[in-house]
């Protein structure tokens, strides 16, 4: 296990992938992008043709295919059977579909697996997504959970939208982002929740440079060393 772990987990859209890519950073920590590897399964799965709400079928595909995340300049690069695929995982029909792998008990264990032996390589890690806190990494050194408002929330991903050239509305991106809360909140396995040792931090009225300064404080305080 890394000698310092942090996690940082939270609803999409409440910052948590920037603050966690700054904070390691700023750390010379090394970075984990979870929802990636969700993603990643996502689209495998999708590419495969497989009916995405039968496990055992997502599970071949796990098995099958050659699935390889690595970090590089805190930008998570995902490769599927070595085709670099960190982009087009972002996709919205990728995004639409990852709820599908995000439920399924067998493939979260493998994927927690996967989080803890990349965390055993590494001296110092920041690992963020929804569950991270509360099972990947229950002993975490420090624990942060983001959230924000469901409208700023959707205003933020808009601004990423417009500039990847889309032309989304408001009301659709904030109407996904709830779905995505209520399916996130509800699943039986690994539900998004701040762990009981969490710090919580609303991101509503706050910009990245004041969430990274907060977590900061709080890792500095925490673990001066
Ligand atoms: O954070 P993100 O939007 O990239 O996450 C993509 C999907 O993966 C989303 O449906 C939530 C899910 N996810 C999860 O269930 N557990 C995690 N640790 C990370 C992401």
């Amino acid at each position: 296990m890394a000698d310092l772990v942090i996690t940082i987990d939270g609803p999409a859209g409440s910052g948590k992938s920037t603050v966690a890519r700054l904070l390691a950073k700023k750390l010379d920590a090394s970075f984990l992008d979870t929802g990636a590897m969700y993603r990643t399964v996502t689209l495998a799965a999708m590419q495969s043709g497989v009916n995405m709400s039968d496990q055992e079928k997502l599970l071949e595909v796990m098995e099958k295919k050659n699935l390889n995340f690595s970090s590089r300049e805190g930008i998570m690069l995902a490769h599927i059977d070595g085709a670099d695929v960190s982009e087009q995982i972002r996709e919205p029909e990728v995004t639409a579909n990852a709820h599908y792998v995000a439920s399924a008990a067998k493939l979260r264990e493998k994927l927690v697996e996967m989080q803890r032996d990349f965390a055993a390589g590494e001296e110092k890690i920041v690992t963020e997504g929804r569950d991270q806190g509360t099972v990947a990494f229950g002993d975490a050194d420090i624990k942060f959970y983001l959230t924000a408002q469901a409208g700023e929330r959707a205003k933020r991903r808009l601004t990423e939208l417009r500039a990847k050239g889309r032309s989304d509305r408001l009301e659709d991106v904030q109407q996904a982002i709830e779905e995505r809360d209520k399916s996130d909140k509800n699943r039986a396995v690994g539900p998004l929740r701040p762990a009981d040792d969490a710090i919580v931090i609303d991101t509503t009225e706050l910009s990245i440079e004041e969430v990274v300064e907060t977590v900061l404080g709080c890792v500095k305080e925490k673990c001066p060393g």
